[in-house]
């Protein structure tokens, strides 16, 4: 095993799980096309930067899904629409003018 610091700026994790209706989930509540909309956008807004949107499973806040996290900054969306996207879109944006040295930095 290597041990190694994240090769991303900012990593945007999207919860998809789905569990068929057996208990509260975020895939069934339309988080895939959150998740499509937010890769979509991301790339088109930010295609140089180190920024990655990625499907996980449950992140253990069911209860709030739809669920997205950004990390490093430890930022948590709950309930989250399709049409939440813009204003999480925003948020991505003061991070990245925040950190706009180590964004560029490889
Ligand atoms: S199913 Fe999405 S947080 Fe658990």
């Amino acid at each position: 095993m290597k041990d190694q610091i994240s090769p991303y700026f900012c990593h945007i994790l999207v919860c998809v799980n789905d569990r068929q209706s057996e208990r509260i989930s975020c895939g069934p509540a339309n988080s895939g096309a959150i998740k499509q909309v937010l890769k979509l956008q991301v790339k088109k807004r930010w295609p140089d930067a180190r920024i990655r949107v990625s499907q996980t499973g449950c992140l253990g806040v069911c209860e709030e899904g739809p669920n997205v996290m950004i990390y490093p900054q430890k930022i948590w969306f709950s309930h989250v629409t399709p049409g939440d996207v813009e204003g999480i879109l925003d948020r991505i944006d003061q991070i990245v003018r925040a950190g706009q040295d180590l964004l560029l930095t490889k």
